[in-house]
């Protein structure tokens, strides 16, 4: 398989904090299972582009003294100087990824400037998914990006247009974040999530994430689960427009407590009709950051008992159940 990080970025920053090829490199390496995982430089390889001359030197002495001489890595690791739009296929087609599952990352956060046609590429390639981020400027800086590049970014301007003219600016990323959503759609990846990044300090980063398999999906939401919060970091989807975001704690460990972020998702999703527990579950796996099917069933217990969720079929309340919101009480 094969990782590859776009916009690889130095390796080290100036606070001492290791950036992501470091990062990546090291988990792998020092992963609990590497034994199980026959790493071997034709099986894995991990590729770094990186277009500014000083930090690719950087990152490549970084490499070498965290990890010593590159060529006697257990796994293959090119650094290559580029640009990720137009050398990320060629470096792919050069390492012989193609049929093997690929990784992309392209963390740009101001320069979001990869073509469409890229993801689609890797979208067609077996088990493979990318993910995008937008850094907390972009949305604002909207008259500083040249049209052309959005329209190769996104696919072109009658899709992008639309989230350029949101006005108010809470709701612009949310515009933004879903048009590049669809954009991945479009090119070939059956599931697309979003994510918004929250630090305990400073401004929130935005993710896309798209895959063609339900194991992806389903592994990108469990981690989403294992994101340590000691440094007061979270997650929080996009769709979220309450105060809450959802915490890292064990939900269910305490009856009858839901987290405010799902009692949320899930009266949004009845707002547009009554369905069954089954279809909301389905949703929520495929449409919101973290929770998965298994959360429509608990939610809907608890939200019945507060009289905030009805349950329109006759019989126990289980995933065939059709569930609504309560009609609105009139006065
Ligand atoms: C946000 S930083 C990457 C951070 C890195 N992923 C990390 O977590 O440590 C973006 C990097 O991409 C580089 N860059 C900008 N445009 C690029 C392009 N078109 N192709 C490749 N690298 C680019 C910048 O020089 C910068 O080092």
């Amino acid at each position: 398989m094969t990782l590859l990080d776009a916009f690889a970025g130095p390796g080290r920053y100036e606070a001492g904090e290791p950036g992501s090829p470091v990062f990546i490199l090291d988990r792998l390496l020092n992963h609990h299972a590497v034994e199980r995982m026959n790493l071997s430089r034709s099986r894995v390889h991990l590729v770094f582009i990186e277009r500014d001359p000083a930090r690719h030197e950087h990152l490549v002495s970084e490499l070498v003294a965290v990890f010593g001489p590159l060529e006697d890595l257990p796994v293959r690791v090119e650094v290559r100087r580029g640009e990720a739009g137009k050398d990320s296929l060629p470096v792919l087609t050069e390492l012989g990824a193609w049929g093997n599952p690929i990784l992309g990352i392209f963390d740009s956060w101001g320069s979001v400037n990869v073509p469409l046609k890229v993801m689609a590429r890797i979208a067609r390639n077996r088990s493979s998914e990318v993910i995008t981020t937008f850094g907390p400027n972009w949305f604002s800086r909207r008259e500083e990006l040249n049209a052309d590049l959005l329209d190769t970014v996104f696919g072109g301007r009658g899709f992008w247009m639309p989230a350029a003219d949101e006005a108010r600016s809470d709701e612009r990323w949310r515009a933004w974040l879903g048009t590049y959503r669809n954009a991945l759609k479009r090119a070939g990846f059956g599931y697309q999530l979003q994510f918004q990044l929250v630090p305990r300090t400073g401004q929130p980063l935005y993710l896309v994430f798209g895959t063609g398999s339900d194991a992806g999906l389903r592994a990108m939401k469990d981690a989403m689960w294992k994101v340590d919060d000691r440094d007061g970091e979270s997650f929080r989807d996009p769709r979220n427009r309450g105060g809450a975001v959802a915490g890292q704690i064990d939900l269910f460990q305490m009856e009858e407590t839901l987290d405010p972020e799902l009692v949320e998702l899930v009266t949004q999703r009845l707002e547009r009709g009554d369905v069954t527990v089954e279809a909301v579950g389905r949703w929520l796996l495929t449409e919101t950051s973290r929770w998965m099917s298994t959360h429509a069933l608990k939610a809907a217990r608890v939200m019945r008992q507060d009289g905030s969720l009805v349950v329109q079929s006759a019989g126990k309340l289980t995933n065939k159940s059709v569930v609504g919101l309560p009609a609105p009480v009139r006065s």
